[in-house]
């Protein structure tokens, strides 16, 4: 029987790649996206040429911690326990601090951070009853360095780092791993969003001059997911172009 994944923002830049991987490597895979979004999710299901065996769309948002616990226990009393969550979803909010309002602080803490809560506690404790699960939080190397303009997302993806870490705690007596990734800036639509002199001058900065590819994060994603990754727990995998090097 295929492993079953539960992918957060999967119709994204690297929620998609993430989404096209673990179903080449026999994963079935519900992925979520924002309620509202259902026309774009159909267009999205039916351009990957996905099969209704391989992936399920799952409208989820994941700020909202009663709709996670409602819809996840749907989905596992449907569907079984999942072996995998991919933390995927995430926005940015960008502003200097000084002229940061508090919506914008909210919505990238509610989005990026609480949303772990929201969608781990759910699948967790059957995870780990399984035994071997896999938990894979999609951090940023911004949330190790810190950047100029991202309090807000630095902070949440530094706490998603210190979750990442006492998780894996809790996990690993089942065998239930729990780790991070933390991109570098990735060719994906959030990325579009920087003005390009802005992105010109960071490209300028990255050893490897060049952004790095959803798919170059998304077999990250698959390592950590195997079973021959199965030793690897608390850790942020770094995967930067060389921009941060710790
Ligand atoms: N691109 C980069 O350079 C980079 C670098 C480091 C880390 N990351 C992280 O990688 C992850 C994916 O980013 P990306 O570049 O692929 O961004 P993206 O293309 O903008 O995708 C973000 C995804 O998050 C989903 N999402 C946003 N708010 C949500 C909510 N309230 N509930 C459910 N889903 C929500 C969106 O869903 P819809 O599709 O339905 O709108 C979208 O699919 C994020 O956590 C991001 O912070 C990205």
């Amino acid at each position: 029987m295929s492993k079953l994944a539960l992918v957060t923002g999967a119709k994204g830049g690297i929620g998609s790649a993430i989404t096209k991987q673990l179903v080449e490597n026999g994963y079935r895979v519900i992925a979520t996206f924002v309620p509202g979004n259902e026309d774009c999710a159909k267009e999205w299901f039916d351009a990957e040429g996905y099969t209704e065996a391989q992936v399920r769309t799952l409208a989820m948002d994941v700020t909202n911690a009663e709709s996670c616990r409602e819809l996840l226990g749907r989905m596992m009393q449907e569907e079984g326990t999942f072996d995998v969550l991919v933390n995927n979803a995430g926005i940015t909010r960008d502003s200097v601090f000084k002229k940061m309002n508090s919506e914008q602080w909210s919505a990238v803490i509610d989005t990026n951070l609480n949303s772990l809560f929201n969608v781990t506690q759910p699948l967790f404790a059957a995870m780990c009853e399984k035994g071997g699960g896999r938990v894979i939080n999609i951090s940023s190397v911004n949330g190790i360095k810190g950047q100029f303009g991202q309090a807000n997302y630095s902070a949440a993806k530094a706490g998603m780092i210190g979750f990442t870490k006492a998780l894996a705690f809790e996990g690993a007596r089942s065998g239930t791993t729990v780790n991070a990734i933390a991109p570098g800036y990735t060719a994906t639509p959030m990325v579009e969003k920087i003005k390009p002199e802005v992105l010109d001058a960071i490209k300028a900065e990255i050893p490897m001059k060049r952004l790095a590819t959803p798919e170059e994060i998304a077999g990250a994603v698959v390592y950590l997911a195997s079973d021959v990754g199965g030793y690897v727990t608390g850790e942020t995998l770094s995967l930067n172009g060389g921009l941060y090097m710790q």
